[in-house]
């Protein structure tokens, strides 16, 4: 039985990761690229995880290159290229580079793997998945961003940090932009099937929001180097697995919402189906007059992003 083949742009924190997350569960072949500037380095990753690879039992074969010739056919790329996040830097602030980067990588995926679910990490991510939707021009079920995933794990991991509970007890939803306007969803948050309202106070659930609002810049300034690595990494890890496997995942992503939500043809956090065929379905929730006071700011602010990329990349 032919494996499935995982492209990983950008060899950095993120992309070494995701290969590393995706060769321990067998997700398939991986292919490591970076840039030429980059010389072997890719090789030089690529060649140690396979090293690993008798101590932890995989098969996967990874290969590290700067050539799309090695990605030809792949059936899941994830897109991590581009510049991260320093300390006291936004994440609009990687706006121009990165737009660049990745229309750059997005269109030589449209040439050498046509028929692939295409996964974007890339910051500002609301905005760089729309650019690779339009480079690419691939139909909008097969490209997505990973935000969701991990703003829900950083939620997740806070409420069994306060509670002294199981994270596997603890099930939440965030919808909107991979930013500060990010919307947390108490209503649809429970541990151990108990709402969350039931176990903590407003004031303590405000603040748990806030800090998965800024969970990101609290990594930025603890390492000083880069952002965070670990859990994004895994949180692709598990959406190549969905697609992959047909898993049918219900999870938060950046899908592109045209009705849905009234969004209008935008990217933006909501839960979806994932599987085979990418995006198979976004599930439409009734909102209270709150959230769809958050949830329409946070668009609007996606939407400011796309419109400046669009400058950008006009100019
Ligand atoms: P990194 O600097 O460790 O790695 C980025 C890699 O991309 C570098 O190896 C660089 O050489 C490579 N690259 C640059 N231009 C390229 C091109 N044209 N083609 C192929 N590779 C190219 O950065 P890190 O920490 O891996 O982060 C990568 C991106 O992911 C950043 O934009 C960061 O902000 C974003 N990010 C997004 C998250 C999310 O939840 N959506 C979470 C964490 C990071
Ligand atoms: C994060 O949330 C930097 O977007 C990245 O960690």
């Amino acid at each position: 039985m032919r494996r499935a083949k995982i492209t990983i742009v950008g060899a950095g924190n993120v992309g070494a990761t995701t290969a590393h997350w995706c060769a321990a569960a067998e997700l398939g072949d991986i292919v490591l690229l970076d840039i030429p500037q980059t010389e072997d380095m890719p090789r030089g990753k690529a060649l140690d995880l396979m090293q690993a690879s008798p101590i932890i039992g995989y098969d996967s074969q990874i290969v590290g290159t700067t050539s799309y010739d090695d990605t030809a056919d792949s059936d899941v790329v994830v897109i991590t290229a581009g510049i991260p996040r320093k300390p006291g830097m936004s994440r609009d602030d990687l706006l121009s580079t990165n737009a660049k980067i990745v229309s750059l990588v997005s269109e030589q995926i449209k040439k050498s793997s046509p028929n692939a679910v295409v996964i974007v990490v890339s910051n500002p991510l609301d905005a760089m998945v729309q650019r690779a939707l339009q480079v690419t021009g691939f139909p909008h079920q097969r490209v997505l961003g990973q935000a969701g995933v991990l703003d829900t794990a950083r939620y997740r991991t806070f409420f069994a940090m306060e509670l002294g509970v199981s994270v596997e007890d603890v099930s939440a939803l965030l919808m909107g932009g991979h930013g500060d306007t990010m919307v947390p969803m108490p209503s649809c948050t429970s541990v151990g099937g108990i709402p969350v309202t039931r176990l903590l106070d407003r004031k303590r659930l405000d603040e748990i929001v806030d800090r998965t609002r800024k969970g990101g810049a609290e990594i930025v300034s603890l390492l000083k180097t880069g952002s965070a690595y670990y859990a994004p990494a895994a949180a692709c890890a598990q959406m190549a697995e969905a697609i992959i496997r047909d898993k049918k995942r219900l999870i938060p992503c950046a899908a592109y919402c045209d009705k849905e939500y009234g969004v209008g043809g935008y990217y933006v956090g909501v839960p979806v189906v994932l599987g085979a065929a990418g995006v198979e379905r976004i599930v439409e929730l009734d909102l209270d007059a709150q959230e769809r006071a958050d949830f329409q700011k946070s668009v609007d602010a996606v939407k400011e992003l796309v419109k400046t990329v669009g400058e950008l990349m006009a100019g």
